[in-house]
């Protein structure tokens, strides 16, 4: 079965054709990182209207590259949330006019479920049950995948996502935007050890997540550094080529990475060996971190259980884990209509 999947929901207008849910025959991914780069972050407004430039040639490439045309397209799949209301109307509205014109299924998906269906493209053997933490820019799931579809969740972010935090830090100290991918290159010269920077516990919840003390933890960090240096300028400008206040930025830089990374295979472990599963995956942007697979690689193999991670280009947004995503939904029987809607605040599972 032949799904053309389309993916709008922040940054990244995405069109792919993917083959009963595992073999992506396309992958076409048109990344506004450069436009908001100026901004320092998602603008909304500018990214619904890239969208709306680019949709339809995202999707003609998506078909011509897999040797395939809207007559030989079985289903469409798209986003309808979580994400921004309009960017995901653009992805929807051409879903639905496809879908309308050609007389096609039509198969409204979550964006999380997506990033957790990125797992099975790569590992044709991986089927539920097993566990995924989901960490990206909005999200930090922590996820029971009962079945296809089925998802229970045991913990979440109170505040802010993993990605997020990466994001905040990053522009505070004067990474820019996206700030995953900056502040892993700069870790890779600094020294982890070098700050101690706590993550909050959450009371009363083992599994949920708490970033924003972390980001807190940071600029009260780098606010008495300044302090103490007498500097009168912001974080940012006072980084001369290595330092900021006389500390290594590398060093901020792999000191709140590891804290980050600890809190999360802190908890992923936990869960582990509470649920006693033998399979965990992880997904979502923050996904593609080394730092992050390889303390969980290291994890999975001390206690003997299986470790899955999609390829970096299949951590960040894309339509091909859209398109998997997709094929279970169309499999467990769900359609949608012309009434399918963009719902931003979408929750895993809801229906
Ligand atoms: O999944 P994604 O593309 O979009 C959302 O659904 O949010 O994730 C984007 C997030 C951004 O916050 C970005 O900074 C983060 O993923 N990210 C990373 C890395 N690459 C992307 N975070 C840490 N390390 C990376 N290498
Ligand atoms: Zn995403």
């Amino acid at each position: 079965m032949k799904i053309l999947g389309i993916e709008s929901s922040c940054d990244e207008t995405a069109a792919a054709v993917v083959v009963d849910g595992r073999d992506v025959h396309s992958n076409i991914i048109s990344t506004q990182i450069p436009i908001h780069t100026l901004y320092g972050g998602v603008v909304p407004e500018i990214a619904s209207r890239a969208h709306i430039e680019r949709v339809n040639q995202v999707i003609e490439k998506a078909l011509t590259d897999a040797g395939e045309t809207l007559e030989s397209i079985d289903a469409i799949a798209v986003t309808y949330g979580p994400g921004l209301v309009g960017s995901l109307l653009v992805g929807v509205s051409a879903a639905k006019a496809i879908a309308w014109a050609k007389d096609l299924p039509l198969v409204g998906v979550h964006h999380i479920e997506g990033h957790i269906s990125a797992n099975y493209i790569e590992n044709k053997d991986l089927e539920p049950p097993f566990l995924c933490l989901v960490v990206s820019g909005g999200h930090t799931h922590l996820v029971r995948v009962v079945d296809y579809g089925k998802y229970e969740i045991l913990g979440r972010t109170v505040d802010d996502a993993a990605g997020e935090a990466f994001d905040k830090v990053a522009r505070a100290i004067g990474l820019g935007y996206p700030g995953g991918p900056k502040i892993e290159a700069e870790a890779k010269n600094g020294d982890e050890e070098a700050i101690d920077f706590p993550v909050a516990k959450v009371r009363g919840s083992e599994y949920d997540f708490s970033f924003s003390g972390l980001k807190s933890a940071v600029l009260n960090y780098l606010n008495s550094e300044r302090m103490k240096s007498g500097s009168s300028l912001e974080p940012a400008a006072a980084f001369d080529g290595e330092r900021i206040y006389g500390i290594r930025r590398a060093d901020i830089a792999a000191s709140f990475q590891k804290a980050v990374v600890s809190a999360l295979v802190g908890h992923a472990m936990a869960a582990v060996e509470e649920y006693r599963v033998d399979r965990i995956a992880i997904a979502g942007g923050v996904a593609s971190n080394g730092a992050f697979r390889g303390a969980m690689e290291e994890e999975c193999r001390r206690r003997g259980i299986g470790f899955y991670r999609p390829s970096p280009i299949l951590c960040t947004d894309n339509a091909a884990m859209i398109g998997a995503a997709g094929y279970y939904d169309y499999l467990a029987g769900r359609r949608d209509g012309w009434d399918l809607n963009a719902v931003p605040g979408l929750a895993l599972g809801e229906r």
